[in-house]
């Protein structure tokens, strides 16, 4: 294979982490970042090149372009924008700072580092550009208000992105996974313990039994993949000639894909009120 350069976020655990060493096996040249040094010095010891990127501060996108261009002279096959959280909390408790801090990450940081790379795929003459959304960019559900806007605002950016690159051999990919095991809950849970206030809320109660489950519940939730399950989509977006708008992962996303286009809106939204109380 010819070299295959990538850029990839949030590469410290998850999904990230599965792709990159996927992507070093098979023979592409990753680039794969993380914003703590102590994890750019863990991706250096597995023979990554890596260098810190958080998708928050527009300093540390800019010097992580100069850094992977400077080193592949001045080219890139593909970016995976990866890196992202989830804040829960029903909608009526999200502070405006809250709401901000999770589109920053998920939206704002994807793309400002997508039009950064973007000149460069514009020149080169071809490019991969894959989003990582969620089974959340196009349903919703209850006390997921701030990760899912993030979602769907990442699909319809990148939906408009694709249109806009037509006949330019750079292409657009959502991947749309349902649950995966990586650190993502835990890290949810973190983001709730520190911006959600439990106690005045109308939904307290629900906290109450949320956080009962979440802190005694180790079985994962139904359903759940490996990350490896994205790797095998993220590379058919890389590798097929015409790689398609979106790559569903895990049965749920099958499922309320089909739903969707199937169901009238009001029944739709009973089933995902029940879903909605779970995870
Ligand atoms: N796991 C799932 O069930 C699931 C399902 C659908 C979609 N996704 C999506 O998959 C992506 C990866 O998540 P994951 O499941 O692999 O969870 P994870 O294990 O929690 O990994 C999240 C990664 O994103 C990084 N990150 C967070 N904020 C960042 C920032 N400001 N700048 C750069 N990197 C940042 C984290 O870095 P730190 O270690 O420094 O925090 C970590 O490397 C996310 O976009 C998520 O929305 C996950």
């Amino acid at each position: 294979m010819e070299e295959k350069s990538i850029l990839i976020t949030g590469c410290s655990s998850g999904i990230g982490l599965c792709v990159a060493e996927g992507l070093l096996k098979r023979g592409y040249r990753v680039f794969a970042t993380a914003r703590k040094n102590e994890d750019v010095e863990a991706l250096l010891n597995k023979g990554m090149e890596s260098f810190q990127l958080d998708l928050d501060d527009s300093a540390s996108i800019r010097g992580a372009v100069h850094e992977v261009l400077n080193k592949t002279e001045g080219k890139l096959f593909a970016l995976f924008n990866n890196g992202g959280f989830g804040q829960p909390g029903a909608v009526e408790d999200l502070r405006r700072d809250v709401l901000r801090e999770q589109f920053e990450t998920n939206v704002f940081g994807y793309l400002e580092l997508t039009n950064q790379i973007l000149p460069t795929m514009r020149k080169q003459g071809y490019g991969r550009i894959i989003q990582n959304s969620s089974i959340l960019g196009f349903i919703s559900l209850p006390f997921r208000g701030a990760y899912t806007a993030s979602k769907h605002a990442l699909e319809g950016l990148s939906d408009t992105l694709r249109m806009e690159l037509e006949g330019t051999n750079i292409f657009v990919s959502i991947i749309e996974p349902g649950p995966i095991e990586a650190k993502f809950r835990k890290n949810a849970y973190e983001k709730y313990k520190e911006n959600i206030n439990a106690k005045p809320s109308h939904f307290c109660k629900r906290y109450e039994a949320m956080e009962e489950r979440l802190t005694k519940e180790t079985a994962p939730l139904p359903f759940t993949l490996p990350a490896t399950a994205v790797l095998e989509k993220v590379l058919r977006a890389l590798e097929s000639s015409k790689p398609k708008a979106r790559y569903y992962v895990t049965t749920p996303t099958y499922i309320f894909a089909c739903l969707k286009r199937l169901l009238p809106g009001f029944l739709l939204e009973k089933i995902l009120i029940t879903a909605g109380t779970r995870g």
